[in-house]
Order: C-alpha cells, then sequence, then structure tokens
C-alpha cells in the first residue's frame, strides 16, 4: 500500500531526556479494543485512548504500551498485520495517532508500541504476492517447503494456535510455517530484504515519535534452515509457560522452530536503529518455555541489543509463594547478569492474576506491592489498578479462536480482554453506548473507575500510592537487590541505589508475622500504602501487610 503523508515532524517532546527512564519504569498496558469506544461502534479505538489517558497519567505510571492498531483482518485481534504503516480504521487514524502521542508526551507518558514483526496477516500484500508463484518478488519473504513425498508436512513443528504449523498453499502447491492461525503466515527473516523492511518499519513509528516498541514474539523470527523436526519432551519437562496444559505444544521441545542464533544479528541491527533515537527502548516478549531466562540474557547482554525482556514467570498459573518468587529472582539475576527485567503478573493472553492466584483483596495488594518494590521493569495490565478478576465469557460470547479450538478445558484469552468498567452507573461501564465486541462483565461494575475514585481506601487509590512511593525511591526503580529471607508466606529484600537503601518486608498471609530490620540504622518510611505495628519486641505486620525502612550508606 502507498502512503501520501509528507514525512511527520517527530511529535518527541522537546528538552533533555534521560536516556535511562525505562529501567525500572512502570508501563501500563492498553488493550484497544477494549479500553474506550469514543464512536459507538461497541470498540475501543484511539480517540478512546486519548479520552482516558489522563487515568493512566494520574495512576503515577511512566509509559503506555499499546496493543496493536494496525490494519488488520483482526482474527487475531490486531496480532495479524495487513499493513505496518497504517492504522486500522475500527480504531481512528494516523492523525488520530498522532494526537494521542501528543497528549500522552504532555501528560509525560511515553509511548511503546506493539510490534509484530514475526508473521504478517494473510491478507497483507506481502503475502498474496509470495503465495503467487515460486518465482515473484517476494517469493521468498515467507517460509515455504515443499511436502513430504507422501503430501504430509514438511516436518513435526506445531502450531501454538493447534495443529499443524504449516498450511498447504494450492496455489503456490508449497506449505508455509504458521506459529499461531493459518492466517499468520510467518515472515522468513533469513531474507535479507524482509529484515530491511523490518528496520525501515521501525524507522516509520520512531520518525513519528513513539518511544520505543514492545517486540511480539521477540524469538520467532528466524527459523531452522534446514527444517529439522523438534525433539520430543519428557512429561515431566513440559512447562506451560507459553502454552495451556491441553496443547501439544507443550509436548515438544522448540530447538528449531524458534530462538535461532541468527535472531541476535537482526536484533543488533534494530537496536543500531533505535538508537538513532536517544530515548527510546524495547521490551522483547520471549515465549519459550525451557529456556526462558537464557535467552533474556542473550537478547540483553550488553548495549547493543534488545533493552528488556518481558518475563513470563509470573505470567504462570503457580500461585507464586515468597520462597518462589526469591527463587525465581535469585535466578534471573544470576543468569541475567546484564540484562534488565521486565515483570508482569497479567495481560491480554492470560486469566488476571488474581483469579489465575485466588487473590483477595489484601493479598492482592500485598502482591502489587511486592511487583512494584522488586528489581526491574513492570507492566501493569489495564483494569489491573481496579482489581479486576477474570471475566467469565459464555460460549456464545467467544471471540478468542485459540479459546474456541481448545474450549472448554482452555478457554481463550476473552475472559481478561472485556471491557474497562469506567462508570458504574453508565450502560456497558461507560466502555461503549452500542453493543460492545465483548461484554462487559457485570462483576466488574462495582470495581468501576467512578467508584473508585470516590473511595480513598480503594484498590485504585492503593495503586497510585504505591505507584507514588515507587517514584519517590531512586533504589526502587533502579536499585541492586539483596533477598535477605523468604519462606512460603512472607520475603525481605534489600534494594539499594546511589547511597540509599530500602529494606522491604511482605507478609504474604492472613496472619499477624513478626519482623525484624537487618542490622544497622534503619527508619521505618511509612510513605507507603501498608501498616506496620511496633511492639515491645520488635515489628509486627498485620496479614498481607509489608513494611520498608530506610538507611543511608553514604553518611556513616
Ligand atoms: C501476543 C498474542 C498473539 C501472539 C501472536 C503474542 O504473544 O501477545 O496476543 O496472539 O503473540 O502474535
Amino acid at each position: 500500500m502507498v502512503h501520501l503523508e509528507p514525512r511527520p515532524a517527530p511529535h518527541r517532546p522537546a528538552g533533555p531526556v534521560d536516556p535511562d527512564w525505562w529501567r525500572g519504569a512502570a508501563i501500563y498496558q492498553i488493550y484497544p479494543r477494549s479500553f474506550q469506544d469514543s464512536n459507538n461502534d461497541g470498540i475501543g479505538d484511539l480517540a478512546g485512548i486519548i479520552h482516558r489517558l489522563e487515568h493512566v497519567a494520574k495512576l503515577g505510571v511512566d509509559a503506555i504500551w499499546i496493543s496493536p492498531f494496525f490494519r488488520s483482518p483482526m482474527l487475531d485481534f490486531g496480532y495479524d498485520v495487513s499493513d505496518y504503516r497504517d492504522v486500522d480504521p475500527m480504531f481512528g487514524s494516523l492523525g488520530d495517532f498522532d494526537a494521542l502521542i501528543d497528549r500522552a508526551h504532555g501528560l509525560g507518558l511515553k509511548v511503546l508500541i506493539d510490534l509484530v514483526m514475526s508473521h504478517t496477516s494473510d491478507q497483507h500484500p506481502w503475502f498474496k504476492e509470495s503465495r503467487s508463484s515460486r518465482d515473484n518478488a517476494r517469493a521468498d519473504w515467507y517460509v515455504w517447503a515443499d511436502a513430504k513425498p507422501d503430501g504430509s508436512p514438511p516436518n513435526n513443528w506445531l502450531s501454538i494456535f493447534g495443529g499443524s504449523a504449516w498450511e498447504w498453499d494450492g496455489e503456490r502447491m508449497q506449505y508455509y510455517l504458521h506459529n499461531f492461525l493459518t492466517q499468520q503466515p510467518d515472515l522468513n527473516f533469513h531474507c535479507a530484504a524482509v529484515q530491511e523492511e523490518m528496520l525501515r518499519i521501525s524507522r516509520y513509528w520512531l520518525d513519528r515519535g513513539v518511544d520505543g516498541f514492545r517486540l511480539d514474539t521477540v524469538n520467532f523470527y528466524f527459523h531452522d534452515r534446514q527444517l529439522r523436526d523438534n525433539p520430543p519432551l519428557a512429561p515431566e519437562d513440559r512447562n506451560e509457560n507459553t502454552a495451556p496444559a491441553v496443547n501439544p505444544y507443550n509436548f515438544q521441545d522448540h530447538l528449531y522452530d524458534k530462538t535461532q542464533p541468527e535472531n541476535i544479528g537482526f536484533l543488533r541491527r534494530l537496536r543500531a536503529v533505535m538508537d538513532d533515537y536517544p530515548g527510546t527502548t524495547s521490551v522483547g516478549e520471549v515465549g519459550e518455555s525451557q529456556r526462558g531466562t537464557q535467552v533474556q540474557a542473550e537478547y540483553t547482554a550488553g548495549d547493543d541489543l534488545l533493552h528488556m525482556c518481558y518475563d513470563f514467570d509470573f505470567l504462570s498459573n503457580v500461585y507464586p509463594s515468597g520462597g518462589q518468587v526469591a527463587q525465581v529472582l535469585e535466578r534471573y539475576m544470576r543468569i541475567v547478569t546484564e540484562g534488565w527485567a521486565c515483570w508482569a503478573y497479567s495481560n491480554h493472553d492470560v486469566v488476571r492474576h488474581t483469579t489465575r492466584w485466588g487473590l483477595g483483596d489484601a493479598a492482592a495488594r500485598a502482591y502489587a506491592g511486592l511487583l512494584m518494590s522488586i528489581r526491574g521493569s513492570v507492566c501493569l495490565y489495564q483494569g489491573e489498578e481496579l482489581g479486576l478478576g477474570e471475566a467469565y465469557v459464555a460460549y456464545e460470547d467467544l471471540q478468542d479462536p485459540y479459546g474456541k479450538r481448545f474450549w472448554p478445558k482452555f478457554k481463550g484469552r476473552d475472559g481478561c480482554r472485556t471491557p474497562m468498567p469506567w462508570s458504574a452507573d453508565a450502560a456497558h461501564g461507560g466502555f461503549t453506548e452500542a453493543h460492545p465486541w465483548l461484554p462487559v462483565a457485570m462483576e466488574h461494575l462495582g470495581h468501576a473507575v467512578s467508584k473508585q475514585e470516590r473511595d480513598p481506601g480503594s484498590m485504585l487509590q492503593f495503586y497510585r500510592a504505591m505507584l507514588g512511593f515507587r517514584q519517590a525511591h531512586a533504589a526502587l526503580r533502579k536499585g541492586g537487590m539483596t533477598i535477605v529471607a523468604a519462606k512460603d508466606d512472607a520475603i525481605s529484600f534489600v534494594r539499594d541505589h546511589d547511597g540509599e537503601e530500602v529494606f522491604c518486608a511482605f507478609n504474604l498471609s492472613d496472619k499477624p508475622q513478626d519482623v525484624a530490620l537487618p542490622d544497622g540504622d534503619w527508619t521505618i518510611d511509612r510513605g507507603a500504602p501498608f501498616r506496620v505495628e511496633e511492639t515491645a519486641g520488635g515489628l509486627r505486620l498485620p496479614a498481607w501487610q509489608a513494611v520498608f525502612a530506610l538507611r543511608r550508606t553514604d553518611e556513616t
């Protein structure tokens, strides 16, 4: 598609940028379909985001990450792109995007967009051309392979969304690779022209003023050129971090269909482009169940690859006890010696964490406080600040093809994608006046922003206070971390930065627990939205409470 817009003036704020702002940043993820509808078609849009940006800024986060809004047939709700340089009319226009950037920057928010480079939609003109013959100009832009002599697919690779990763194309008389839907053909990054085009697309958005990218499925860009079969995994080695238990994708060790060594070279090229735009950042989504942490270490080593990777450890179904949190953090710090983590509990792909882990209100606060105190940047998913649980979505209302495929054992991703409840009294929670694309959950109305705004004890106010506390302490954002103690129902650690140490201790249980400050001259900081009691014997944390204490190390 030809784009006639003049090269836009960058919508980047003037003045000095802290090139390191992303280290310790809190990033708020917006799923545009479900945030705010502004034109009453039942689907959220960019103008809706602009309208609600103040809510995000008031939370005290540093940046937003917007899930894809590019032109798309929407079979995977935007993760199937048919034009990387345009906004889907359903979401608005390029002009709306520019206005969004301006508004966000005006409110002090950085903007990250979600680049889906690994695959396109099958409706992308590149794929239409590529499939048309074996010798067209884009013949090798996708991963094409002949059938085996018996007509079956070239190897045993599986799609995350179910079935073989190969789809037969009668026009070209070959199979093409797709790691997700059959309508999401995989781009061939071994082809130099594909890499060039992706770098140009990155520049296009950087020129428009974005502050960086969330890189979808960043380890899926390259495949093994020899198309070797993946070996099976022993049942005890299966890890459900990338796909649900019912999915046979977990039965394989994905040695060859992704995470190939050639990716490093491409990431270095991408970083070189980003370095032309100081103050921009990248968060790579590494979908890799067996070697995820090692891959993160490789992708973030030095300062010429990715800035951060998105970690899946706290997106798992396993309730993270204090001991497990400590294990994840210590393992991460041991393996990812040079990189910087980006943690999340919830996103648009997993059951909301309060439901996944069965957290009540107090427990949800303790875990949120913990997330905002550990070393790394954090992504908060829209609605998390309201304490939303997973919505029940009836089979008739289901939209997600992944859920339809594995229903009922895996219900898909619609339950975390239902619209934001803005107002308890308005139709559809104030999200739209039309019929919403997914129903607004009735139980979410009690958590609506309008209600929580008025209640000083609400979850929303808790998130604001905790984010404010984090902002006030550079050690919590940027500091090192040493675990002091961890057990099933408690964890404590020290964060340190630039002469300041912050001791953090969390009671992860519904019973009071005594806690001792480490040796030294500590002062309790009561600025965090938690309570601690001072007893004759020391400190007592009531159920699900935390304590923060400070000391300077440069004054002694
Ligand atoms: C995104 C999903 C998407 C998939 C394919 C991801 O990991 O987060 O929502 O379906 O990539 O693009």
